[in-house]
């Protein structure tokens, strides 16, 4: 049976595969230089970071550490950005260098509620490094440190990004069409 290809979805490829992986090596080794002879603690929130994660790790040639969380939001308390921790970290991050690894800041509601728990935790500094940013979506004052690429406000997916849990392992970031994740629209 031929399956629907996933790239038929696409509106246009926001970013190839080719232009991912050279943002995420610049990304990389700016992060190892810049934390100097402070072992960076890397903080990854679940699912969708993973493959940035995975690459950016590798393009920081310095030791680090690697933790991981879970989060999921309340039933109707999307728009408070409040959030369960449904997976915490293992290890103690009291006294040192966390850096968050997220996969994109859209409305930055999550991220806020996630720094709020992180700083209750006495860590020595704690930076944020996104793969894609939203700015013009966000409902609260939230800056990464570190941005791979800024997008305007479509829908992302790839490169770990979903939809309905689809199109995480695309290669690339495509803008999904409208017609997929909002049926009803125009
Ligand atoms: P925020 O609290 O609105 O910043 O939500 C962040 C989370 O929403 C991200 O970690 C993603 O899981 C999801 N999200 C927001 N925008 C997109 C997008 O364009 N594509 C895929 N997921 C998105």
């Amino acid at each position: 049976m031929q399956s629907h290809s996933m790239h038929d979805d696409m509106e246009r490829v926001l970013f190839t595969h080719e232009q991912v992986q050279q943002r995420v090596k610049e990304l990389g080794a700016e992060i190892a230089r810049d934390y100097g002879d402070k072992d960076p603690h890397l903080i990854t929130i679940l699912k969708g970071s993973i493959p940035f994660l995975a690459d950016l790790m590798r393009a920081m040639d310095r030791p680090l550490s690697l933790d991981v969380m879970a989060v999921a939001s309340y039933a109707g308390h999307q728009s408070s950005g409040e959030v369960r921790v449904t997976k915490d970290l293992d290890e103690s991050i009291e006294g040192r260098h966390v850096l968050v690894v997220e996969d994109i800041i859209d409305t930055g509601l999550t991220l806020a509620y996630v720094m709020r728990i992180l700083a209750n935790r006495a860590p020595a500094s704690v930076r944020i490094a996104t793969f894609l940013d939203k700015p013009s979506r966000r409902a609260t004052p939230i800056e990464a440190d570190y941005v791979g690429f800024t997008i305007p406000n479509a829908f992302a997916v790839g490169y770990g990004l979903d939809w309905n849990q689809r199109y995480r392992n695309l290669p690339y970031i495509g803008a999904l069409k409208r017609e997929i994740y909002d049926p009803g629209a125009g």
